[in-house]
């Protein structure tokens, strides 16, 4: 048999040790070829391929982004390309494709496979936002770069009497807010799940200040949104106003918006950082690197038992297999995690 594996939308830490597991296990266990498909989806639309033997994927284990590339390629944007890729698929002899993605590929994935094309999926991302899991890999790694970077940041903070707003990635929800906010113990952390208003952010701020405290570090989520009387569900910063093939905007900003306010209203000097891509990049941690291997290994198993439409997902310490559909339901961030962090707030 001949297998396909592809990376779509953003990297992750994490992929290219999904891409060895896959391999290693396909060509040791199963006696199949593997092809790598190159940039996500489009590599299948080009028939932009590589087969993969144990040479290509040795040492790669540690190494950040993906080998085969990726691309926010969306097939279900022009009619008729979902039906080439089905036959293109065929055409190249594969049998059955492994998606290494989030809620855009893995929803390419599920599309696909009621057209017909024997799919299964494999959670990436670092937001840690897609159902049916309760980890994606590559946030374990996000996380303990922003925990990282929050801990310098106090010192700088602490030694200049400054706030300073740290912006971190998560577009939809705010896990790598809320959990590197709670291990580097911000003052506040902000939320998409939460819009907030910056008067009350502001209060907590100047209560800390007032107990003694000449330093604050707040934490923001890109996705997060200021709230108004007037506009109560809050509204996103964004970076201009073009969306990509999946209908996303480019977000980002919030930090600067909202540092400016908050020394504007509280008089404190206030510096803001935004973590950006830095949190995507590099090595995966050990938990990460784990993970993308326990995940590569159980697609490979997926596919041996015919079980298509199907995701690999984290189940308390069980790697399992739920629908696709499932990782399409957005995971928000637990009540109760964030009632803990805002324990710390002010
Ligand atoms: O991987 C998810 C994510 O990190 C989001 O938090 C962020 O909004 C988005 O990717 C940005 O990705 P890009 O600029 O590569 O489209």
């Amino acid at each position: 048999m001949r297998i396909g594996v592809l990376t779509g939308g953003g990297d992750c830490p994490g992929l290219n040790a999904v891409i060895r597991a896959v391999v290693r296990k396909a060509i040791m266990h199963y006696g199949w070829e593997v092809f790598g498909i190159k940039n996500g989806w489009a590599g299948y639309i080009s028939k932009d391929a590589e087969q993969l033997d144990l040479w290509k994927v040795s040492g790669i284990l540690p190494k950040g982004g993906t080998i085969l590339g990726t691309s926010r390629t969306n097939p279900f944007k022009k009619e008729g390309v979902p039906q080439q890729i089905v036959e293109n698929a065929k055409d190249m002899g594969i049998e059955a494709t492994v998606a290494i993605g989030g809620e855009d590929t893995i929803g390419v994935a599920y599309r696909l496979h009621e057209l017909g094309m024997p799919t299964v999926g494999v959670p990436k991302t670092i937001d840690n936002d897609l159902g049916g899991t309760d980890f994606t890999f590559g946030f374990d790694t996000a996380i303990n770069i922003a925990t990282e970077a929050i801990d310098r940041l106090h010192t700088t903070a602490e030694s200049h009497h400054r706030v300073i707003v740290v912006e971190v990635m998560g577009r939809h929800t705010g896990w790598i807010a809320v959990y590197a906010g709670i291990a580097g113990g911000a003052d506040v952390i902000l939320v998409p799940e939460r819009p907030f208003d910056v008067t009350e952010v502001c209060e907590l701020i100047k209560r800390r200040h007032e107990r003694g405290k000449s330093f604050s570090i707040v934490v923001v989520a890109e996705g997060a949104k200021f709230k108004t009387e007037v506009d109560v569900d809050g509204s996103l910063i964004t970076q201009d106003v073009e969306v990509d093939e999946f209908g996303h905007v480019r977000l980002g900003g919030i930090g600067s918006v909202l540092g400016r306010e908050i020394e504007r209203r509280t008089g404190f000097e206030t510096r803001v950082t935004a973590l950006g891509y830095v949190q995507r990049g590099g090595t995966p941690t050990a938990f990460d690197r784990v993970l993308a291997t326990r995940y590569g290994v159980k697609a490979c198993e997926l596919i041996d038992r015919g079980e298509f439409g199907k995701m690999v997902a984290l189940r308390g310490n069980k790697i399992i297999a739920v629908p696709m559909k499932d990782a399409l339901e957005m995971k928000k961030v637990d009540a109760e995690l964030y009632d803990i962090a805002s324990l710390f707030f002010g």
